[in-house]
C-alpha cells in the first residue's frame, strides 16, 4: 500500500456526518427513556418485605395506669382478665366502658361461661360495647368452638391462656384474630416461655397465618426484648414493668449531672 491509499478507507464525510447525526439521536432517545424511568414510580423487581409493627399493649384494669400510659404516646391497645377487674374493685362494665374512652386500640375483656354458647351469648353482648372490643376466650374446645363461630361473625378473639404451640396452632385454623401465650406462668413452673413463642411465631410465619401473637404473663423488661426479638407481634405489659422499661439509672443520673453544671451557669 503506497502513500495516500489508506485514504480510500476512509468513509465520506456525508456518511460519518450522518452516522454521528444517528448517534446523536440515539443518545437523545436513551436520555429521553432513562429521565422518564427515573421520574415515574419504580418498582423494585423483589419488592420488599411489609414492615412488622411491635405494639405495646397495657395488661391491666386499673383506669389510672391505663390514662397515665396513653399520655406517654406508646400505648397501642390494652388486656383485662377476671382478676385484673378484679383488683379496681369496680364492676367489669364499668372498667370496659372507661377502658374503650380512653385508648383506641383493641380492647380485650374475657368471657366467663365454659359452655361455647355461653361464651358466644357474653362476647356478642361485649362487642355490642365498642368496635374496639376483643373477646377473650379460653382455649378449650368449648372455646375453639366459639372462636370459630365469632370469627365467621366478624368478632374479634384473643385466644387465652395458651401454654403451647399446639395451641396456638389450633385457635389460629379456627379463626382466633389473636393467641396470648403465658410466659411467666411457663418460667414459674420451670419451661422456657419465650421458647413456646418462638415456635408460635416460626409457624405461623410457615404457613401464613393471621392470628396475631400477644405475648402475655409478662415479668420483666426482658421478656419484652426477647419477644420482640423473635418477631412477637405484641406484648401485654404490666404498669410496672412500662415504668421499668422507661427507667434507666444512666438517664437519671445524666440528667443530674446536666441540672447541677446548669446550676452554675452564670445567669444573665
Ligand atoms: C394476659 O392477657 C393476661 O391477662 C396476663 O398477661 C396474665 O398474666 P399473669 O400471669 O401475670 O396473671
Amino acid at each position: 500500500m503506497t502513500f495516500g491509499e489508506e485514504e480510500s478507507f476512509k468513509k465520506p464525510v456525508k456518511d460519518t456526518f450522518e452516522e454521528e447525526m444517528k448517534l446523536e439521536i440515539i443518545k437523545d432517545k436513551m436520555n429521553e427513556i432513562s429521565e422518564k424511568i427515573d421520574s415515574s414510580e419504580k418498582k423494585p423487581i423483589v419488592e420488599k418485605p411489609e414492615k412488622k409493627k411491635f405494639q405495646i399493649f397495657l395488661d391491666t384494669a386499673d383506669v389510672e395506669q391505663i390514662r397515665e400510659a396513653h399520655s406517654w404516646g406508646i400505648l397501642d391497645g390494652v388486656t383485662t382478665n377476671p382478676t385484673l377487674v378484679s383488683k379496681t374493685g369496680r364492676s367489669f362494665e364499668e372498667c370496659i366502658h372507661e377502658i374503650v374512652s380512653i385508648v383506641d386500640g383493641p380492647i380485650s375483656a374475657e368471657v366467663v361461661s365454659l359452655d361455647a354458647e355461653g361464651m358466644v351469648k357474653e362476647a356478642r353482648e361485649l362487642a355490642k360495647i365498642h368496635d374496639n372490643i376483643v373477646i377473650k376466650i379460653p382455649i378449650t374446645p368449648d372455646g375453639l368452638k366459639a372462636i370459630k363461630v365469632l370469627s365467621q361473625e366478624g368478632i374479634k378473639t384473643n385466644a387465652t391462656l395458651c401454654f403451647s404451640a399446639n395451641q396456638a396452632i389450633l385457635v389460629a385454623k379456627a379463626g382466633a384474630t389473636y393467641v396470648s401465650p403465658f410466659i411467666g406462668r411457663l418460667d414459674d413452673i420451670g419451661h422456657e416461655g419465650m421458647q413456646v413463642v418462638r415456635d408460635i411465631v416460626q409457624i405461623y410465619k410457615n404457613y401464613g397465618f393471621e392470628t396475631k401473637v400477644i405475648v402475655a404473663s409478662i415479668r420483666h423488661p426482658l421478656h419484652v426484648i426477647d419477644a420482640a426479638k423473635c418477631g412477637a407481634d405484641i406484648v401485654t405489659v404490666p404498669f410496672d414493668v412500662l415504668e421499668k422499661m422507661v427507667k434507666h439509672a444512666l438517664t437519671d443520673a445524666g440528667i443530674k449531672r446536666f441540672l447541677d453544671d446548669w446550676a452554675k451557669v452564670p445567669k444573665k
